[in-house]
């Protein structure tokens, strides 16, 4: 039996706690700081993530057995690191990578360096700082358009900007180089070739040995139906994926999950937790356009319903290094999640709106909520996702709008077209 600490605040850590809280192996489960909807099926507990001492403190405090981090900060930020340096968490078990393992996401050059090493497909690329700025500029012209220029740091995914004129991306390289554009992340900038393709996401739980791969998903990441406006943390996802067939799948296994395991054995990092795999696919073969140390938003929203097992058995060998002596049990079922959000989001929105949920169907999944005086209201862009199964793409989707219409909330907005990409296929 065991007591639980998640971190994080989102649908993701809201799905992953919902998993959590069916095991038959948990006694209690703390989330976070968590939210209006983890607050329903755990203890929320207020700490801020950037302060490890009190984490640390709060888990000798209540006798934690497990940890598992879902947002990529901490993780880059060294909490595992942090944690286990100290004698009094020897027995703490973890579900997350050190900093050195969180660097496939918080460095895009490392990254990059990582995949090119490793016989990794990827696009081409060259990164550049302020020294060197002359010599992106040449990289640029030798590109054709569009040009793809990425910050190397964290920048919350908004460090990515796609252009279609070469003027405009040697300014845009230079805003980002010389004018700190994106601050700190920006000092390097990864300049990378552009692949066209369909992109899908791609998940492993690792214990640095052996491996288990999730289901994978598909995420609608602009504001506007049909792929337009402005990226978002994510509007919606579907799993499994149909252009993700066995061929494909075993392509992804070979080219792309063997040898990053293997890279991180022989570059020497220990790595212990997901690994998101950002592929796109050209035609037919796969891509990695990012990886991420983390679980996916919303993605685990659609990819967690699925997996059938208990969930703490999967994290238990994953910590113990003994991955191999477990098996997913998947549903064959398709998962859909459709994301409310606030009105005005990805720019400037409101928080505070109060939310009337008017159904008990256990799949809604609080992304930016909280509850204020016994009211439950909005507490960020993406306030909800809802999530619901059906036998295929067309009617998960129409069965998650269904318990979309139930959510309601002063401007409340969501994508109409989901799925529909899949289904015209
Ligand atoms: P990233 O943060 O690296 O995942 O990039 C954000 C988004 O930019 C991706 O989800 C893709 O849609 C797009 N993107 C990034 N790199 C490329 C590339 N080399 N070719 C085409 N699209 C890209
Ligand atoms: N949905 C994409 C992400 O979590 O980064």
């Amino acid at each position: 039996m065991m007591n639980v600490l998640l971190l994080g605040s989102g649908g993701r850590e809201h799905a992953i706690a919902y998993k959590i809280s069916q095991s038959k192996q948990l006694t209690k489960l703390y989330v976070a700081p968590g939210n209006g909807g983890t607050s329903t099926i755990a203890t929320n507990v207020a700490i801020n993530l950037s302060d490890f001492e009190d984490i640390s403190k709060f888990i000798s405090i209540n006798n934690i057995d497990m940890l598992i981090v879902g947002p990529e900060a901490p993780l880059a930020d060294g909490i595992v690191d942090f944690l286990q340096a100290k004698d009094c968490h020897k027995y703490l078990k973890i579900i997350g990578p050190k900093k050195a393992g969180a660097k496939i996401e918080s460095s895009k050059n490392f990254s990059k360096h990582f995949m090119i090493r490793h016989n990794i497909p990827t696009a081409k690329y060259q990164s550049f700082t302020q020294e060197n700025i002359d010599e992106g500029y040449k990289f640029l012209e030798s590109l054709k358009a569009p040009y793809v220029l990425k910050a190397d740091g964290l920048a919350a995914g908004k460090g990515v900007l796609i252009l279609d004129n070469i003027d405009e991306a040697k300014a845009e390289l230079k805003e980002m180089l010389c004018n700190d554009k994106f601050g700190k992340s920006g000092t390097t900038v990864v300049i990378e070739e552009f692949l066209k393709g369909i992109e899908l996401s791609v998940f492993i739980i690792t214990d640095g040995k052996h491996y288990l791969i999730l289901p994978e998903a598909k995420d609608y990441k602009r504001i506007g139906e049909h792929d337009t406006g402005l990226n978002t943390g994510g509007m919606g996802a579907v799993s499994p994926v149909p252009f993700a067939n066995k061929e494909f799948m075993r392509k992804v296994e070979n080219q792309i999950i063997i040898p990053t395991i293997n890279g991180l054995t022989k570059d020497e990092i220990d790595y212990t937790g997901f690994i998101f795999f950002g592929l796109i696919n050209c035609n037919g073969n796969p891509y990695v356009i990012e990886y991420n140390c983390r679980m996916g938003d919303p993605e685990t929203e659609s990819v967690f319903p699925r997996i059938e097992n208990d969930i703490l058995d999967i994290f238990n060998a994953a910590a113990n290094k003994q991955l191999d002596t477990e098996k997913l049990v998947i549903s064959d079922k398709t998962a859909a999640t459709v994301m409310l959000t606030a009105q005005g989001y990805p720019d400037a929105y409101n928080k505070g709106m109060p939310i009337s949920i008017n159904t008990n169907y256990p799949l809604i999944f609080h992304a930016g909520t909280k509850i204020n005086n016994d009211t439950l209201v909005s507490n960020g862009g993406r306030v909800i996702a809802a999530t619901a199964f059906g036998n295929s793409v067309a009617e998960a989707f129409c069965n998650a709008y269904k318990i979309a219409d139930e959510i309601n909330f002063n401007g409340k907005y969501c994508r109409h077209d989901l799925g529909k990409d899949l289904i015209d296929m």
